[in-house]
Order: structure tokens, then C-alpha cells, then sequence
């Protein structure tokens, strides 16, 4: 974890165009990674799971919900509070990650 933490520094150090990419996949996965817990990993949810797959939907139906839960105007449990710790930039992103991952 340490050599990890070390080696991410280093590389924002040390990035040029390349590197600025690398890290901006690693930022969106590392948001993406939060939802894992319930929808599954990269989206994709566990057989016989109640929480739905959100891998392979399409980008605008995920941003739509996502902010939709943010503004309180789609019903939810929990999605309400997730939705809130999310810019509406992050939201976008997520919703290209889950989109971009196979069903
Ligand atoms: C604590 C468990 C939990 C986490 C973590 C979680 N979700 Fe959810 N998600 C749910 C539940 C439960 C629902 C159903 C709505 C509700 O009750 O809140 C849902 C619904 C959704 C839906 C609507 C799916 C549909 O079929 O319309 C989307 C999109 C979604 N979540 C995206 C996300 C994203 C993106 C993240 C990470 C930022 C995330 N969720 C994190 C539990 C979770």
C-alpha cells in the first residue's frame, strides 16, 4: 500500500500528457470503485444480487439517474445520500466508466 501510495505520488510528479491520463483513468476508477460494494465490481452485480448491474448502461440513462437521485427527484434508500458526495463533472465520469464496461 505504501509502494503504491509512493509510486502514485512519484507519478504526479514526475507527469507529463501521458502520465496525466494514466491518472485520470486511475481517478475515475478509484470513484467507480465506491459503488463496487453494492452494484458489483466495475458495475457488473453478483447473481441473485437485488441491487441492479449499472455496467453497459448507457451513459445518459446513468447521469440522468444519478443526478435525478441527486436532486431528490427519483425515489431511493440509499442513493440519495451517495448521489450527494458527487459533482455533477464526477457524475459524468462515473457514467462513462459504468457505460464503458461490459454487461
Ligand atoms: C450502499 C450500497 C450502494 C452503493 C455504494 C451504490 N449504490 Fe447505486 N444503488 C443502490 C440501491 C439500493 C439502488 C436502488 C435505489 C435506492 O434504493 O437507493 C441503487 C441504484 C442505482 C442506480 C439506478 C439503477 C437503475 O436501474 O436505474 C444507479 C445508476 C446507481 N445506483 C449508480 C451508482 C453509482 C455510480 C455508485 C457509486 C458512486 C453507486 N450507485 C453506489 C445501492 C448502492
Amino acid at each position: 500500500m505504501t509502494t503504491f501510495r509512493t509510486g502514485l505520488a512519484l507519478a504526479m510528479v514526475l507527469g507529463g500528457p501521458a502520465a496525466a491520463q494514466t491518472q485520470d483513468a486511475l481517478y475515475v476508477k478509484s470513484l467507480a470503485a465506491t459503488c463496487a460494494g453494492c452494484h458489483g465490481t466495475d458495475g457488473k452485480a453478483a447473481d441473485g444480487s437485488s441491487i441492479a448491474s449499472i455496467a453497459g448502461m448507457p451513459k445518459e440513462y446513468l447521469s440522468a439517474q444519478l443526478k435525478a437521485f441527486k436532486a431528490g427527484t427519483r425515489p431511493a434508500t440509499v442513493m440519495h445520500q451517495l448521489s450527494k458526495g458527487y459533482s455533477d463533472a464526477q457524475i459524468e465520469q462515473l457514467a462513462g466508466y459504468f457505460a464503458g464496461q461490459k454487461k
